[in-house]
């Protein structure tokens, strides 16, 4: 099964398997990890906001207009910045790295 390495804001590095077919978003919080989800992928929220590593950001599928949008309203973005429920799980993801920021922003609460 393909793996992902998640980051944590101290510094924890947590490998992580990741099922084909399933999101980050997903993978992150099944296993326990402080990533909210609080819209459930449906790309209203920004909590599932992950920096990728520099080494996989255009192996990423590019981003839509939608998620582009969503991200605008999130915190501390920058050109690695991706929501992580858009994030869907292939073999070629195996080893994907991306670590998680300090704070979120629940675009769902205004
Ligand atoms: S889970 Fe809400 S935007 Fe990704």
């Amino acid at each position: 099964m393909p793996k992902i390495i998640v980051i944590e804001p101290d510094g924890t590095r947590r490998e992580l398997d990741a099922p084909v077919g399933k999101s980050l978003m997903q993978i992150g919080r099944d296993a326990g990890l402080d990533i909210e989800g609080a819209c459930d992928g449906a790309m209203a929220c920004s909590t599932c906001h992950v920096y990728v590593e520099p080494a996989w950001v255009a192996k990423l599928p590019k981003m839509g207009e939608d998620e582009s949008d969503m991200l605008d309203l999130a915190f501390g973005v920058t050109d690695r910045s991706r929501l992580g429920c858009q994030i869907v799980m292939t073999e070629e993801l195996d080893g994907l790295t991306v670590a998680l920021p300090k704070n979120t922003r629940n675009a769902l609460l205004g």
